[in-house]
């Protein structure tokens, strides 16, 4: 029996923003999702070639490469911080210091789990390096020479976006990141779960072990939670600046972190052959 996955990334997408209240923030990711349904199909394509047989370390190290540079965002999530704890800092409006220093804390949040806070500090980082190891038995797939252009690209857009564009857009990419990573996350779940059970012999514990790095997404429903931080930073934020996350904002972010992300995962999937 084949990978047959019921579940398209953008039905996932819909449980999650059947979760939010009415208003802008809903409809305006509904409505860029839609906008971009080819690319998630696109995506799911991607996933599903590059879990469709056993690969060549070669192959599996470009891809373990690149996948990495889209996520594991902690550093940009740490700068935006620091940004938002200087607003509050400098504040001298009681109410303004605490609204910044709350959406601080909220956006914080979002990395709780990737640092390994309540799991005995072991870090998502050395998840990801336990699941590739899993599959290519070294960690050279480390190297920059298994680098791929489109993936750094998106990497260093998020970083650079989140410490240097104004704030509504950093806070519109770390809220777009985790809202995508879920999806992501629990369409590569199955994906990698049939490709390492059926091409790489992992089964049992060991498959669990394996593929902790994804699961931990699905499981706890993490990213779910890391959403809902960042509306609840963006309206902290709101509230201390006294402005709007105009909804043009947020529409743009989308646009590009899908077509980015679209073009990095894309890339890679066209070196599996
Ligand atoms: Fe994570
Ligand atoms: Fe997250």
């Amino acid at each position: 029996m084949g990978l047959n996955i019921q579940k398209t990334m953008i039905a996932t997408m819909g449980e999650v923003l059947d979760m939010l209240p009415e208003g802008d923030i809903k409809k305006t990711i509904k409505q860029s999702v839609q906008n971009k349904a080819d690319k998630f199909s696109s995506l799911e394509k991607a996933f599903e070639k590059m879990c469709s047989k056993k690969y060549s370390d070669e192959t599996m190290n470009l891809f373990l490469n690149g996948w990495k540079a889209t996520h594991l965002k902690m550093l940009p999530i740490y700068g935006l911080s620091c940004r938002l704890n200087q607003l509050g800092m400098a504040s001298e409006d009681k109410e303004q210091k605490l609204a910044f220093l709350e959406s601080s804390a909220y956006n914080a949040k979002t990395s709780h789990e990737d640092l390994g806070m309540g799991f005995d500090a072991i870090s998502h980082g050395q998840l990801y390096d336990e699941f590739a190891f899993s599959m290519v038995k070294s960690d050279e797939w480390k190297l920059s020479k298994y680098d791929t252009k489109e993936a750094n690209d998106f990497s260093s857009w998020v970083y650079r976006s989140m410490l240097l564009e104004s704030i509504p857009y950093a806070l519109c990419i770390n809220m777009f990141s985790e809202f995508y990573n879920h999806a992501e996350y629990a369409y590569s779940f199955l994906t990698f779960k049939y490709s390492m059970d059926n091409f790489y012999g992992i089964k049992g514990q060991e498959l669990e072990d394996a593929i902790r790095y994804i699961d931990v997404h699905n499981q706890y429903e993490t990213e779910i939670h890391h959403f809902m931080a960042v509306i609840n930073a963006i309206e902290k934020y709101e509230k201390a600046s006294k402005e709007k996350v105009s909804t043009e904002i947020m529409n743009q972010v989308i646009s590009i972190y899908i077509d980015k992300v679209c073009e990095a995962i894309e890339t890679i999937a066209k070196k599996f052959d």
